[in-house]
């Protein structure tokens, strides 16, 4: 962690980069259902640190390139740090701006994707799902990751309380649980897309993917 950020930022850095999680290779496991492939155009909404951008530069080769777009400089100086330390540099671009519009043209990507995001979003959610659809070129696809509500309403009162008590700035008000795979799924066939795929992965998380 690079101890010369604010403590804010300082312990979203560490929440956003524990070593468990990127050992767990969600992002891998991601990147080959959705069929990453050398030479693809990606834009990273909500890019963070890099969590998805850093493999998926890896996956999209030196032709390739990752958009990554975030709201925080902060966050995005970490990324490109790590981008640097990692050799994918020369690939990855990044932008400081909101997801609703997206900073890029219409039919633009081959892939988006967008890990830990949408439930930050919340109403605003269904708006970017939109502007994803609009930058993917027809037959790109899109690669979602996030929390899901579960059926179990006792367990999503233990998962959120466990949020809640977390050192870094999540409180009560943090919904972390806030769309059901049905609520998903919606989401995207509104937005146009097709060929939807959903997956829970470890409990209460989703995976998606579909196509435009
Ligand atoms: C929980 S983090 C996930 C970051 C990264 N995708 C990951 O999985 O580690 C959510 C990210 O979305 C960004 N974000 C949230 N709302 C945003 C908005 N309206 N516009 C741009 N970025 C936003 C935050 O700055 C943060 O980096």
């Amino acid at each position: 962690m690079n101890t010369a950020h604010s403590p804010e930022i300082a312990e979203t850095v560490y929440r956003l980069d524990g070593p468990l999680r990127w050992a767990l290779g969600e992002v891998q496991d991601l990147l080959r259902t959705v069929g990453a492939a050398p030479g693809q155009q990606v834009i990273d909404v909500g890019a963070g640190t890099g969590y998805a951008a850093v493999p998926a530069a890896r996956a999209v080769g030196p032709q390739g390139s990752v958009h990554c777009v975030d709201g925080s400089p902060e966050l995005l100086d970490v990324l490109a740090a790590r981008a640097a330390r990692e050799g994918v540099a020369d690939r990855v671009t990044r932008t400081v701006g909101s997801v609703v519009p997206l900073p890029a043209a219409d039919d633009s990507a081959d892939l988006v994707i967008s890990t830990y995001v949408l439930h930050e979003l919340a109403d605003d959610a269904p708006a970017a799902i939109a502007e994803m659809h609009r930058v993917l070129r027809p037959g790109g696809r899109v690669a979602l990751a996030d929390y899901r509500k579960t059926a179990d309403k006792e367990r999503n009162r233990e998962i959120e309380a466990w949020y809640a008590r977390q050192p870094d700035g999540a409180g009560p008000e943090e919904v972390h649980l806030r769309f059901s795979l049905g609520e998903l799924e919606e989401m995207l066939r509104a937005a146009g897309f097709h060929r939807i795929e959903l997956r829970t992965w470890h409990d209460f998380h989703v995976h998606a993917t579909a196509e435009k």
